[in-house]
């Protein structure tokens, strides 16, 4: 496609809806913001210019879109709407910034996360695929709650002739199920004339995109219409009951993903896997596990039951985390395990090591994160405690209960006891360590 792409994100309404201080945009879903979704749908279709329009709470939207996009997006422009005066205003305050820009033009919400990358695809396919160049394409569903939505108006022969908001429908007009979904690609050339033409005289007193789309169709020109195969696609999320529908329908589509790539997850209706993780094949998911943004799981690897891997975790191939372990930040070696009841925190772990029940990683003294390392095919024994920063050796071990102060360094091979712990001195090389295996827990 020749033509160059322009995305207007519009995400300055306030959503009191929500009853929450989380600024509606930025709740969270499957490990980013609900704008950050929205955004990523139209990444691939390469835009070369995106503006995103904001009021309520500005700075930090601003802040957090900026920081979630900026591996998809190196052109990010943000404005404020000022007071929202409703979608029609807030596309006019982004096209003053698109001004020089010729070419599609785009419109997304960003309280709409669920579209997808095809979809909007589609839609730009349909204005400016084809010869006819209509001004606008713009995308319908019939979803089985059209309660709030635009209901699509079609004379006799079913074209296409306007929007009609539910507050100023007329009884027989709010019965009609097709609805507007509220996503759009324009003609640059054809919006700004039609935008310039908007008229506040509605039951809301707002500045109607859907007025504008509607002029098109007045003017005898074809509008052309996408229905949406999902009518998922197009949820809004206004609650937090909507937020957690649409966690449903995003969870379910990461999930797949995942089995498709020869991951088992064994029950996908308590498994919780954010965006952005990678996880290799062959490797098993049991029940009620958590998995944050982030992650990267090898090959042959065991996660859960009951597991929580957060931010920053790697576990190379063949690596284990079993029942109540939580891992933060925290670097597993190739076949090491950790597969009872323990907490690792900035820790990195070498290949082999056995983890043993109940061992914590205290990498937090009240003010700073510290670091933990533990090297290959070591054993720390239940219940210990290891106070970062500290290091323990290849082939060291615990003994069970030990409690390594901060600062300590075990030695290769070394065995270390007790409370605190210290050295053993009784065998430099314990027996039953030479076969340097990570046995069995
Ligand atoms: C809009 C459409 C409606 C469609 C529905 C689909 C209009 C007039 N109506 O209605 O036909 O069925 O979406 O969800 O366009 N926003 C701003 N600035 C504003 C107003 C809104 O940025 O001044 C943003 C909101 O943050 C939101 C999006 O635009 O992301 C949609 O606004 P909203 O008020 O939810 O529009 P609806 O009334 O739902
Ligand atoms: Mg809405």
């Amino acid at each position: 496609m020749s033509r160059p792409l322009a995305v207007i994100c519009l995400a300055a309404g306030l959503g009191k809806r929500t009853k929450v201080s989380v600024p509606k945009v930025l709740l969270p879903l499957c490990g980013r913001g609900l704008a950050a979704w929205a955004l990523a749908a139209a990444a691939p279709l390469k835009p070369v210019r995106t503006v995103v329009v904001l009021h309520h709470q500005k700075d930090q939207v601003q802040r957090e879109l900026q920081a979630a996009m900026a591996a998809e997006f190196t052109h990010l422009q943000f404005v404020d709407q000022g007071a929202p005066k409703g979608t029609g205003h807030a596309v006019q305050v982004a096209m003053q910034e698109l001004s020089d820009f010729v070419g599609d033009v785009l419109v997304i919400y960003g309280d709409c996360p669920l579209v997808t990358t095809g979809t909007l695809r589609d839609l730009r396919e349909l204005r400016s695929g084809t010869a006819a160049n209509p001004p606008c394409s713009l995308l319908t569903a019939y979803p089985e709650e059209t309660k709030g939505l635009g209901r699509i108006l079609r004379n006799d022969d079913g074209r296409f002739v306007g929007i009609r908001e539910e507050r100023d429908c007329s009884a027989e007009e709010r019965a009609i199920d097709e609805i507007n979904a509220g996503f759009y690609c324009f003609d640059s050339q054809a919006l700004r004339p039609a935008l310039a033409g908007l008229r506040a005289d509605n039951a809301q007193g707002e500045y109607y995109l859907t007025d504008a789309v509607a002029s098109f169709a007045q003017r005898g020109l074809e509008v052309p219409t996408l229905e949406v195969e999902d009518a998922a696609e197009i949820l809004g999320v206004n609650s937090l009951a909507d937020l957690a529908l649409a966690r449903m329908v995003m969870q379910e589509r990461i999930l797949i993903e995942h089995l498709a790539n020869g991951v088992m997850v064994v029950d996908p209706g308590t498994t919780w896997i954010d965006h952005g993780v990678r996880i290799g094949a062959d490797t098993k998911v049991l029940p009620c596990t958590v998995i944050g943004t982030g992650c990267v799981i090898g090959s042959r690897c065991e996660v859960g039951p009951f597991a929580h891997l957060r931010a920053g975790t790697v576990l190379e191939d063949g690596a284990e985390i079993g029942n109540f372990v939580e891992a933060k930040k925290t670097r597993m070696g190739a076949g090491a395990k950790a597969k009872h009841l323990t907490y690792l925190g900035d820790a990195t772990i070498g290949a082999k090591t056995n983890i043993g029940a109940g061992t914590i990683t205290a990498n937090y003294d009240g003010v700073h994160k510290h670091e933990t390392k533990i090297g290959a095919g070591a054993f720390v024994g239940s219940g210990s405690v290891i106070v970062a920063p500290s290091e323990i050796g290849d082939h060291a071990m615990t003994g069970a209960g030990a409690i390594v102060k901060r600062g300590s360094v075990v030695g290769a091979n070394e065995v270390w006891v007790g409370v605190p712990a210290k050295k053993l001195k009784m065998r430099e090389t314990p027996a039953h360590r030479t076969d340097k295996g990570g046995g069995k827990a």
